[in-house]
This record gives C-alpha cells, sequence and structure tokens, in this order.
C-alpha cells in the first residue's frame, strides 16, 4: 500500500485522455508522476500542461525508471491489455478504459494476471460511478421500492470514440449498467433494425427481472435514459443528471439531480458523468480504503454479454 498520495503514471494522451481523464488525475488524491504516448511532442506537452514529472514514449522504459504504484491507461483498444500486462508485471495497479482487451477472453487473461500478481485492475466504466446511477442504485434497494421487476436502458448517441463498433465500444457499458442495477444476466435475444444499427436487446435476468437495451447511433442529440421498475416504484434518470420518482397509489413524483436539487447543484460534468468518481475510486481502492469495482471480471462479463449480441439473430441465448 502506497504511503502518501498514490503515484501515477499515465499512457495515452489523445482526447479522452487530455480533455476528461488527465484532468480527474489531476483532482483525485494521485501524484501525477510519468505521461507516456508515442507521439513525443504530445507526452512533452500534456507533461508540462498537467504538471507531471517525467514523459516517456514507452510504456516498459517509464516503469523501469519510475518508481510508480499505480498505472492508468487510454489509448487505442489494443494498447489497452498490453500496456497492462506491462504495468501489472512489472507491480503496478491499472486503470485501463474499456475496452480492457479485444475479446472477454483475453480480458479474463488480463484478469487472471491481476490476480496473480494481487493487484487492482480497474476498467473505465464510468457510468456505474456516475452519481444519479449511484442514487438508483440506492432508491431501487429502499423496501418501499420494492423488488425490481424491469429496467430500460435507452441510449441515443452520435458516432463514438471515432470507432465503428458500437458492440465493442459501447454496448459493453450499458450491460455492465444493468448488471449493476438487476445482477447477472440468464438469457437474451436481439433485434436489429439493420446490420449495423439501431438494436433492441431484451435480457432475463437471474433474478427474474427483465431489461431492455435500445441502442441508436448515430442521431444528432445524443441521449441517455435509465429506468427502474419496481413492485411499487418507478425510477427514471435522465442523461445523468436527473431522477424522477413515482410511486404507485400516490401523485408523489420526487426529483433528484442537476437543476432542482442539491447533490448534482455545482458538480462539474467530470463528477456528473461519472468520470471523476471512478478515477478517485480507483485512487482509493489501490491506497487500500476502498473495496475494487469495476474488475476485469466484470469487463469480461460484459464483453461476453456484447459478444453474443454481436452474433444474435432474433433467438434467445442462454448466458449460462
Ligand atoms: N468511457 C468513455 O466514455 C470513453 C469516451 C471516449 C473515449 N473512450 C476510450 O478512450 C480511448 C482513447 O480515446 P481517444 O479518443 O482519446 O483516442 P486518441 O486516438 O485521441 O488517443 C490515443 C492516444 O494513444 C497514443 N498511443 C497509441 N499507441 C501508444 C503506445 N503504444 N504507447 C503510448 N501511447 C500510445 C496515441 O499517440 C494517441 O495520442 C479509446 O479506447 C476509447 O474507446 C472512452
Amino acid at each position: 500500500m502506497p504511503e502518501g498520495n498514490v503515484r501515477a503514471g499515465f499512457v495515452g494522451c489523445g482526447v479522452h485522455a487530455r480533455e476528461t481523464l488527465l484532468p480527474a488525475v489531476q483532482r483525485a488524491e494521485m501524484d501525477l508522476a510519468a505521461i507516456c504516448d508515442l507521439d513525443k511532442r504530445l507526452a512533452q506537452r500534456t507533461t508540462r500542461r498537467f504538471g507531471a514529472f517525467r514523459s516517456y514514449q514507452d510504456v516498459r522504459t517509464m516503469l523501469a525508471e519510475m518508481d510508480l504504484d499505480a498505472v492508468l491507461v487510454c489509448g487505442p483498444p489494443e494498447l489497452h491489455a498490453e500496456a497492462a500486462a506491462i504495468a501489472l508485471d512489472g507491480g503496478c495497479h491499472v486503470w485501463m478504459e474499456a475496452p480492457a482487451a479485444p475479446t472477454a477472453e483475453e480480458t479474463l487473461r488480463l484478469a487472471e494476471l491481476a490476480a496473480a500478481r494481487g493487484l487492482i485492475a480497474q476498467v473505465g466504466f464510468a457510468m456505474r460511478f456516475a452519481p444519479v446511477y449511484r442514487r438508483l442504485q440506492e432508491i431501487a434497494s429502499e423496501e418501499q421500492f420494492g423488488e425490481v421487476r424491469a429496467i430500460e436502458v435507452a441510449l441515443w448517441l452520435p458516432k463514438m470514440h471515432g470507432h465503428d463498433d458500437p458492440v465493442l465500444f459501447d454496448l459493453p457499458h450499458a450491460l455492465d449498467l444493468v448488471r449493476t442495477l438487476g445482477g447477472d444476466v440468464a438469457e437474451l435475444s436481439v433485434t436489429r433494425a439493420s446490420d449495423t444499427q439501431p438494436l433492441l436487446v431484451g435480457l432475463k435476468l437471474q433474478s427474474g427481472a427483465i431489461a431492455s437495451i435500445s441502442f441508436a447511433a448515430p442521431v444528432a442529440c445524443p441521449r441517455e435514459q435509465v429506468t427502474v421498475a419496481g413492485t411499487s416504484t418507478v425510477a427514471v434518470a435522465d442523461d445523468r443528471r436527473t431522477i424522477t420518482v413515482k410511486r404507485c397509489g400516490c401523485e408523489e413524483i420526487s426529483l433528484w439531480g442537476a437543476g432542482s436539487c442539491r447533490a448534482g447543484a455545482g458538480a462539474s460534468p467530470e463528477r456528473l458523468e461519472g468520470y471523476l468518481p471512478e478515477i478517485e475510486h480507483f485512487a482509493a481502492a489501490v491506497a487500500g480504503d476502498a473495496q475494487p469495482l469495476a474488475t476485469l471480471q466484470d469487463a469480461a462479463a460484459a464483453q461476453r454479454l456484447a459478444e453474443l449480441i454481436a452474433t444474435g439473430d432474433g433467438g434467445v441465448i442462454s448466458v449460462g
């Protein structure tokens, strides 16, 4: 366990890293010791901008020369597993963007490596750390909510992440959220409008609840809505900002979230979207102050479902 702040190295200085993750690392309890990118000038510029100590072009050299507790990786997907394995072999805890590896099987192999080394490996499932979904989870577990019967995740996305494969890049985030809110999946079926999108995924959960993920992209106006229905309550979260709760048999509608409410008021977009809380959680887990969440096992489970969805043709698939 590190003494003082976690000493971190960051690999990959692309748009997502510079705009969202590195500002989060600066605000979390981490000392940004080194920054690494294949592009030497970009690595140097980013090192100066975020006040890191040294810049590198190669992960192995960074690990050999710096005394790090943790490495964070955000690059092209093929980099995630490769850099994470190097960091784990070097004795560092790892946080990496999703997808952790190109396939669920490779993600599981990485999980085995982390377990063998006794190190934490967290994957970038920001949705489950977003305050609105953490609150939704709390609301759904309250006694007066009743048993969770249905979950609906609706995503209208622009083309995301510069990649064309929503099944590999975007669906695992929604699947991880369904698993976080409702538990493991027993069966699934897929309906698609065309070979690419939009698509509708129907899920039967092991609890007996049902869930759906409707996924449409590209659209001009992105939108995200998540509904959880219990036996006596329905809660709807909109755009990671608000929650509307309606209880059966009464007129009461309560709101939680940005604008009308305390919890979201004044919070930065990085906090509301879940990026800052996920990095804060990783720092706390490395420091021994929190249990690891969004593990490689979670990532492999979501990825495996996404792989089944990719090959699904309308029939019911047993997840097993
Ligand atoms: N969770 C989310 O909501 C979310 C949002 C956006 C992007 N992402 C993910 O973040 C990742 C990065 O996205 P981006 O848009 O910033 O990409 P990007 O292409 O802008 O940046 C990638 C960076 O990695 C560097 N790089 C490539 N190979 C390297 C190597 N071997 N060693 C060191 N550096 C290397 C490149 O030089 C580049 O600077 C993607 O995997 C994407 O899926 C996630």
